[in-house]
């Protein structure tokens, strides 16, 4: 027979790129205090993580998972569905149904396994979800195992989403699926536009809000609050891994929604449930972020920062107000020395190559956090100035 494995042996992309010196993922970190790392020996400024709030170090989280070990220990060892289910995990659904005004919330283990558990349940055979192309892959994965019929509309088109939905024969069940904010570029999805088309098509509006929970809106409560369309949402998807510092995912709506998924989301019901330090440190990033506006608003400080000394020396931003910031670059060589040369100039960023981006408009992803203060993100601009020069990019 064929060998399974021979694939494997043929893909030689990952050592290619190491041989040529180009290599940007999988970097080991050895030691973190959130903004400053250690990779390779040498401290970097992180400019790439979803640590938004800067939580992840905050006394309150660590003491609070802290204390879930000591009552709880390290696992729940099952499911929700069977054993896997504490007053931990319920106190955090009923806190996010109220903080995300749903009826119900659901929490799992991962954001990834909230999409699939969300979308593989309500989503069937006969329905469409209809898409932007940009969603994330746990959205597409969700749908995928549905089996429903998948139409996309490009990224953040309106009238793309609005002609598909005109195609599509009233007695079908659909979605509009989209991120909140766009993962890789930082941009926002065209809400208000989206809920006129929900209200007008009479379909439903789903919004992964992985990054605007926690950073979006006058109080946190996500990209829908900013645009000031909750009530038009009728499913709200999270995580927990970047805002909330722990690891985890929410799904929110209303309550007959969530208990179907509960009963028919297979990622939740056959996998274990979020560990109890988890589900305490999301507890206690769900506090501050609900009594301490000024994490948020320092982030938003810092990304301006960042934006507005870019700009000024010529660099090709992103113009969403988000916690991600993108630096366009160009050709997919130029982008990775430009990466790397950053990263020996003690900046850690990431490399966003196709297919997450066209090949010719490759990007630095920058993300930032409420903890990076204002000498770190001078540190961060001084260092793309130099890179910048060096590549004749500015
Ligand atoms: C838009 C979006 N949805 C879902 C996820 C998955 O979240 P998690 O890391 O909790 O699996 C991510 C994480 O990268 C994301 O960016």
């Amino acid at each position: 027979m064929a060998d399974l494995f021979k694939r494997c042996r043929d893909y030689t992309a990952s050592n290619d790129a190491k041989a040529m010196g180009f290599y940007p993922y999988f970097l080991t970190i050895s030691d973190s205090e959130g903004t400053e790392v250690i990779i390779d020996g040498k401290p970097r400024l992180m400019l790439g993580s979803n640590n938004y709030l800067g939580l992840t170090t905050h006394p309150k989280v660590r003491e609070a998972a802290a204390a879930a070990i000591h009552q709880f220990g390290t696992s729940c060892s099952g499911s929700r569905f069977l054993n896997g289910t504490l007053v931990l995990h319920e106190m955090l659904e009923e806190r996010l149904a109220g903080f995300l005004r749903k009826e119900a919330a659901a929490v799992l283990t991962t954001g990834y396994q909230t999409n699939l558990a969300m979308l593989g349940a309500l989503m069937q055979r006969d329905d469409v979800a209809v898409m932007d192309i940009s969603n994330h892959a746990s959205i597409y994965e969700g749908v995928m195992i549905s089996r429903c019929r998948i139409r996309r509309y490009e990224h953040l088109n309106v009238t793309g989403c609005e002609e598909i939905l005109a195609g599509i024969k009233p007695e079908k069940s659909t979605a509009i699926i989209t991120d909140g904010v766009f993962s890789m570029e930082g941009d926002l999805a065209p809400l208000p536009e989206l809920a006129e088309l929900k209200r007008r098509f009479g379909t439903r509006l789903i919004v992964d809000d992985a990054h605007g929970l926690g950073t979006m809106g006058a109080t946190g409560r996500g990209t829908a609050e900013h645009f000031g369309v909750e009530d038009d949402v009728d499913i709200v998807s999270g995580t927990f891994s970047k805002s909330f510092a722990s690891l985890g995912g929410v799904v929110a709506g209303p309550a007959a929604v969530i208990d179907y998924i509960k009963h028919h989301g297979r990622s939740l019901i056959y996998s274990a449930s979020m560990t109890p330090p988890a589900v305490a440190a999301a507890l206690a990033s769900l506090d501050l972020m609900e009594n301490d506006p000024e994490p948020r608003e320092r982030l938003h400080a810092n990304v301006r920062r960042m934006r507005e000394g870019l700009v000024q020396l010529g660099f090709k931003v992103g113009t969403a107000e988000t916690p991600v910031l993108p630096v366009y670059v160009g050709e997919e060589m130029r982008m990775l020395a430009f990466w790397k040369t950053l990263l020996e100039h003690g900046v850690y960023t990431n490399a966003v190559l196709p297919p997450a981006v066209a090949p010719d408009d490759t990007l630095i992803r920058t993300s930032f956090m409420a903890s990076h203060s204002n000498e770190q993100i001078d540190r961060a601009l001084d260092a793309f100035a130099t890179v910048g020069k060096m590549a004749n990019l500015i």
